[in-house]
């Protein structure tokens, strides 16, 4: 019992035949687990927003925003290897700091998790819709987007959520096969698009570098500009690696696996990224492609690769669907773990016999971030996902450095090299980056946290069957 309520065990609870996942995967299948979660609207998208924001600086914005995720994930890394249990930060702060904190980071992570899902179904459809259009099958605008972009109801995003939310209750190994291939995909696209644009590189269109300046200040539409403000935008196209933590129930040889899985497809992400970014940067400038909803395909346009633009565009709508996939399999987990702490209804903690698939807790899933998807507008949760995944980063930062202090001599199978070092970056950057963060999203976040601490004091504590 610490301050802040009960705290979890380190060890795994013992589990009976039905509240117990099935360990199937390696870690090839966790790699492409991040990097598939990691690529997606982030890197295809928002570039455009960021470079809006800070100008050809955008790709200082990118190393600032990929070295807090860094340090965030050696210490994801950390604990996934040291604490068996599926539900990531939740599970960590459950462990480290008591069930009140772990409450308030599981329910910021439905923020991270659920609301990612609906942006990228979101992002997919328009995509789609562009496609279907290309090939003379206009769907029609009441049917392909919510009442904020004039239409009733958004049909294909509901689509990909019920055939990924589908493909997730076949089972665990098949979803993440077939993952890795559309991953294997998604880069090769990248891969292209570097290869294209790379001829084009003309160091003239870095300046000037920094337009808006380093740190945030308000431009003349009265949002926030500089480079710190695109840092705190861009950092949604770096996390995904989390979700791998979420598995940790269900990896062969989680000790070895985890690392490999968490920090591997973040070092992977961030290389990409750079390489990506410092591309379309140099081959036009900056302005032609700010605030586009397609800047890569826009940039490939503009160099005169009107055939790779196209590709670029039909493996979006082909490989998209692996982050909706990640997010979704992460928030059944951590639905499902809370549920096994009884924090939420215990029926959402049971898996099924031969799939070994929690099947209640998927398809519940599913329909909420589908109706998210069908009706909200979803340019300002966006920005929620970033507040609610910045406080899941904080709390893995903190209940790693908190752990090494109370339990200095257990087995870790994977050390975070200087540790205080690099906890402190992760816990630092990402209340700077929150900061940074709308203003109205951080009103939004702590209203959220303010309605999800009277669930818990009103429902959920008095269930809680915390290992004191
Ligand atoms: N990193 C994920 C993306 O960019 C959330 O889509």
């Amino acid at each position: 019992m610490s301050f802040w309520g009960p705290l979890k065990s380190i060890e795994a609870p013992p589990a009976d035949a039905v509240h117990k996942l099935h360990r199937t995967l390696g870690w090839p299948h966790l790699v492409a687990l991040g990097v598939g979660a990691i690529v997606g609207t982030g890197i295809l998208t928002l570039t455009g927003v960021g470079a809006a924001l800070a100008g050809p600086g955008v790709i200082l914005s990118f190393l600032i925003a990929g070295a807090v995720c860094a340090a965030a994930a050696l210490a994801y890394a950390e604990l996934a290897a040291m604490i068996p249990q599926s539900g990531s930060a939740y599970t960590y702060s459950y462990v480290a700091v008591g069930e009140t904190i772990a409450w308030i980071v599981g329910w910021s992570l439905i923020l991270e998790y659920s609301v990612v899902c609906s942006t990228v179904a979101v992002g997919w459809s328009g995509y789609f819709t562009g496609f279907m259009d290309g090939i003379g099958w206009t769907i029609p605008k009441a049917l392909a987007g919510g009442p904020d972009a004039g239409g009733l109801v958004n049909l294909p995003a509901v689509g990909i959520i019920a055939v990924v939310a589908g493909l997730l209750l076949v089972g665990t190994r098949e979803s993440a096969t077939l993952n890795a291939a559309l991953v294997a995909l998604k880069i090769a696209a990248l891969a292209m698009f570097v290869a294209v644009t790379l001829p084009h590189f003309d160091a003239a269109n870095f300046h000037p570098f920094m337009p808006f300046g380093f740190f945030q200040s308000l431009g003349p539409d009265g949002a926030k500009h500089g480079v710190m403000a695109a840092a705190s935008i861009i950092f949604f196209a770096f996390y995904g690696f989390d979700a791998v933590s979420t598995a940790a129930e269900e990896a062969k040889n989680p000790g070895r696996d985890m690392t490999i899985g968490i920090v591997g497809s973040m070092l992977a992400c961030v290389v990409i990224y750079m390489g990506v970014a410092a591309c379309a940067i140099g081959a036009v400038p900056v302005a032609s492609f700010a605030n586009s909803a397609e800047p890569l395909a826009l940039v490939l346009r503009t160099v005169g690769s009107a055939t790779t633009a196209k590709i670029f565009g039909a493996v979006a709508v082909v490989a998209l669907p692996t982050v909706i996939l990640a997010f979704l399999f992460g928030q059944t987990r951590i639905f499902f773990v809370m549920a096994r702490d009884r924090l939420l209804p215990e029926r959402l903690g049971r898996v099924h016999p031969r799939s070994g698939v929690p099947v209640a807790v998927t398809i519940g899933t599913a329909i909420i971030v589908a109706i998210i998807a069908a009706f909200l507008p979803l340019a300002e949760i966006a920005a929620l996902a970033n507040a609610g995944t910045l406080c899941a980063f904080v709390a893995v930062g903190a209940s790693m450095l908190i752990l090494r202090r109370r339990e200095p001599n257990r087995e870790r199978a994977f050390r975070t090299p200087l540790a205080p070092l690099v906890g402190a970056v992760a816990i630092l950057g990402c209340l700077y980056l929150f900061w940074n963060l709308p203003f109205g999203t951080q009103v939004r976040f702590f209203a959220w946290n303010g309605l999800g601490l009277i669930v818990y004091f009103a429902y959920a504590r008095r269930r809680s069957v915390a290992v004191a």
